[in-house]
Parts: C-alpha cells; sequence; structure tokens
C-alpha cells in the first residue's frame, strides 16, 4: 500500500514529516556522516543569533533519570558566518532547512527576519523557527514565550521584517501555566506553526560535591522524560487550534513516540536527544513512523494527524 507520507507548514511543503530538532544537530554536517540529509523531512538549524556567542561556562550538559539537562546558553557562529559556511552548505545539497533564530531583544529577531529575507528564495530556506523560549538565557525576563504580550511583540517584529518571504513557526515553552493563551499570541500576531515544546527548566546537584552539576546551575531537561509534557501540550493547543501546524518534540526516538505526537495534533515530529545516542535515531524514526502508519491502514499521513481528539 503507498503511503502519502508529505506535509505542510504554511506554504512550505516537506517529503516527509520527521525532522531534526534545533540544537541537536548543529547544521547538520556530523549527521551527513551516516546519512544522505536530504532524506530528512528537514533539518532545523541550532538557532543563531546576531552576532556570535560563546554560550555559558562548562560543564553545560548532565545526565538526569531518562533525560539530559543542558545549559548551551545559544553558542553560535552569529548570521553572517551562518548563511556564509552553514546556510550555503546545506544548499548546495538540496536540504529542505528550516533556519532557527533567536535573539536578545525584540529589534534583534526583526533584524534577523529581514537579514534572512533579504537572502530571498535562493537561499533554499523552507520556514523560519522563532525561538522565543530557550531556559538558558540570563534573565528570565528574556524568555519571551512565558508572556503572551512579549510573545507576540517578536513574532509580529518578525512578521513584519520576513513580509511573507517565509513560514514563520514560533517555537514554545511548556513552562507556564496556560500554554493555548501563548500560542493564541503567537497566532494572532502572524505565526503559521508553533515548535512544541522547548526544554523545561531543570536543575541537577553533586551529591558529592554538594553544588549544582551546571556551571550555570539550571538547564533544559529533554528526553524521554519530557514526552508526555509534549503530548500534553501539542493535544492541548491542537484542541484549540486545529488548523494550525505543530512541530511536535520531546523524547522521542521510535516510530512509536512520534505516532503519539501525530496522534495529539502534531503535522511533523523532530528528533533531539536521540540522536546523541544513535545518530541514525532520525532515519529509524522515519521508518518506523511510515510502517505504523501503513499497518493502520493510512494512505495519507495527514488523515493521522490529531486522531486521538476524534470520538
Ligand atoms: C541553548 O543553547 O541553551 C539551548 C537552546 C534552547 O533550548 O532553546
Amino acid at each position: 500500500m503507498s503511503l502519502d507520507f508529505s506535509t505542510k507548514i504554511g506554504t512550505s511543503r516537506f517529503n516527509n514529516p520527521i525532522f531534526t530538532a534545533s540544537g541537536c544537530a548543529s547544521s547538520g554536517k556530523e549527521l551527513s556522516q551516516f546519512f544522505d540529509l536530504k532524506d530528512l523531512g528537514a533539518m532545523v538549524t541550532k538557532s543563531i543569533m546576531l552576532k556570535p556567542r560563546l554560550g555559558r561556562a562548562t560543564p553545560r550538559m548532565a545526565e538526569t533519570p531518562s533525560g539530559m539537562l543542558n545549559s548551551i546558553g545559544l553558542q553560535g557562529p552569529g548570521i553572517d558566518t551562518f548563511l556564509e559556511n552553514d546556510l550555503a552548505w546545506l544548499h548546495e545539497r538540496s536540504v529542505r532547512t528550516i533556519v532557527s533564530i533567536a535573539g536578545e531583544t525584540v529589534e534583534e529577531f526583526g533584524q534577523l527576519a529581514r537579514r534572512l529575507r533579504s537572502e530571498g528564495q535562493r537561499s533554499g530556506i523552507s520556514a523560519i523557527e522563532v525561538n522565543i523560549s530557550c531556559p538558558n538565557v540570563e534573565n528570565r525576563g528574556q524568555v519571551f514565550a512565558c508572556h503572551t504580550d512579549t510573545a507576540a511583540a517578536v513574532i509580529e517584529n518578525v512578521r513584519r521584517n520576513l513580509a511573507g518571504e517565509f513560514p514563520i513557526v514560533a517555537k514554545l515553552t511548556p513552562d507556564v501555566t496556560d500554554i493555548v493563551s501563548i500560542a493564541k499570541s503567537v497566532i494572532d500576531a502572524g505565526a503559521d506553526g508553533l515548535s512544541l515544546i522547548n526544554t523545561l527548566l531543570g536543575m541537577v546537584i553533586d551529591t558529592n560535591t554538594m553544588r549544582p552539576k551546571l556551571a550555570g546551575k539550571t538547564g533544559g531537561l529533554s528526553g524521554p522524560a519530557i514526552r508526555p509534557i509534549a503530548v500534553r501540550a501539542i493535544y492541548q493547543v491542537h484542541q484549540s487550534f486545529p488548523n494550525i501546524p505543530i512541530v511536535g518534540m520531546g523524547g522521542v526516538s521510535s516510530g512509536k513516540d512520534a505516532f503519539e505526537l501525530i496522534l495529539a495534533g502534531a503535522s511533523a515530529v523532530s528528533i533531539g536527544t536521540a540522536s546523541f545516542g544513535n545518530p541514525t535515531a532520525v532515519m529509524k524514526v522515519k521508518d518506523e513512523l511510515a510502517n505504523i502508519l501503513q499497518e493502520k491502514g493510512f494512505t495519507d499521513f495527514r488523515l493521522a494527524i490529531g486522531q486521538a481528539h476524534k470520538s
């Protein structure tokens, strides 16, 4: 039985719904040793900022039960080097690419959007992920996705500066009282889709040294431990906004895990932490998901989206 495995976010179409998660595969050069990046639905790049950035002090990763804590602090080469080295490399290889951006201020997000717009369609960009939810910033006031007004202000500025050149995907945090109201604010401000969920703010203390394990003290929790939270957030948001595509992520390491997020309402699924242990995890999830869909009798992937909402 043949399967139409394609999916859509705004005006962009993807051959399959399995993406990398931002920050877990840089710009793909390392993963390209293991499989052809063209086989991805999309490569979602590490959130890039205007200027080069070293990130937080080390240690900045720690293991947790069924998960991992990171406090990278948005390390990156800055937009100019990214465009010249990373995006150009991906484009040469015809990899569908979603560029993730992060800023310290609303204006910085707007500047990044303007810079990407000037690259235009020749850049091979399929969409822009606007990361307004990084937990590893010095100041919690910079987690724009924790408040409806700041979340909307960023997306509105990005929308104005992109002027419709690429679809906008807003990346939200589950570390809020009501994720549906945050989703509403960014959709009203012009987001075409949502990435759900970013990591949750956590902390690990070394009982030998009696000090936090991470130099930055707190970090973002990812991995299987957070999957039920991702499923809940996706379900709640899809229930309120069934026509808004969601890129689901959070502890997915098998086709069955991905299928769970899709049943909750995800139109695509990103693989993050699982790639650290198994660089071919993304391809494994893709093949397993295709098999599950066919076993369940689906001929079109999109008919599976949000099935858990049906009575
Ligand atoms: C980081 O670079 O600290 C992680 C980014 C994120 O979780 O958004």
